[in-house]
């Protein structure tokens, strides 16, 4: 049976790189998912490509901006009237920036910490209420995941992304939290820590050679990591194989914190 049949995932920042990926993973593996981003035409193209040739299309797109709450309270009622049910949400929208902390505008922290940090406790409170609904019956017999995207950074410093780094840091104890407080509705909670993969978000970086070779040489694995290879932890860790897990953090990063 595949891992995600009768499952409904939710999946932010599902217009490009690693949750785009998650969300063509989750569907290959016959899950139906909500596909969720400020752009729309991003959205559509993802979802075009998962319903291609179904008789039953297994993709759904919702414009949300994951940093306000009226919006995600919007996405929580459709979640709920279209499907009625949901088993997975994947934490994913975020951004970065460059600053050290001496030369950081207020607006800059401001939007770092609410795109990485904020989204995540707006869309698992809201999102988590749809989820703990289903799961009245079920209580711990229940299996419903969350999975939030952190990053390497939130475990080491990171020069010129105090702002990015302390949020990811942030996201990964948050989690810890809210698995503890979601345990007795059968709903684990656990973060994907990515280390350098070519995605949208890396793009520019990635086209200053000497950046890409200073990547891989800092890197075990001596190169850059695919959205896929990210795409595949997550939806390992939302997926039943997983069941015993919670409140842990997967670090996915080519073996850079190692060297
Ligand atoms: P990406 O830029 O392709 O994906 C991020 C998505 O989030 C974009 O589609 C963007 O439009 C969306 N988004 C941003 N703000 C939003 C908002 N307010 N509301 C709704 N959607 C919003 O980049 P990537 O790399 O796929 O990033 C995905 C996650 O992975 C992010 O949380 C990022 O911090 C994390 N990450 C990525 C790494 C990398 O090397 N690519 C390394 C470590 C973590």
């Amino acid at each position: 049976m595949p891992r995600f049949e009768d499952t409904v995932a939710v999946i932010t920042g599902a217009g490009s790189g690693i949750g785009e990926q998650t969300a063509l993973q989750l569907a290959r593996e016959g899950g139906k998912v909500v596909l969720v981003g400020r752009t729309v035409s991003k959205l559509e193209k993802v979802a075009e490509r998962i319903n291609e040739g179904l008789t039953e299309p297994a993709a759904d797109i919702f414009r949300t901006d994951v940093t306000i709450e009226k919006e995600v309270h919007k996405l929580a009622d459709f979640v709920q009237s279209t499907y009625g049910d949901l088993h997975v949400v994947v934490n994913n929208a975020g951004t970065s920036g460059k600053s050290t902390i001496m030369e950081m505008e207020e607006t800059e922290w401001d939007r770092i910490q609410n795109t990485n940090l904020k989204s995540v406790y707006l869309v698992s409170q809201s999102l988590g209420r749809v989820m703990m609904k289903a799961s009245e019956k079920e209580g711990q017999e229940g299996d419903r995941a969350i999975v939030n995207v952190a990053s390497l950074s939130g475990h080491k410093a990171g020069a010129k992304i105090p702002h990015y780094s302390s949020s990811k840091a942030a996201v990964i104890n948050f989690s810890k939290s809210l698995a503890l407080e979601f345990a007795p509705y059968g709903i684990r909670v656990n973060t994907v820590s990515p280390g350098f993969a070519e995605t949208p978000l890396t793009e520019e970086g990635l086209r200053n050679k000497r950046f890409e070779e200073a990547i891989q040489k800092n890197t075990a694995l001596g190169r850059i990591g695919k959205p896929e290879e990210i795409a595949a932890v997550i939806t390992f860790a939302a997926s039943k194989e997983a069941s015993y897990m919670t409140g842990s953090d997967l670090l996915v990063d080519g073996g850079w914190l190692i060297k």
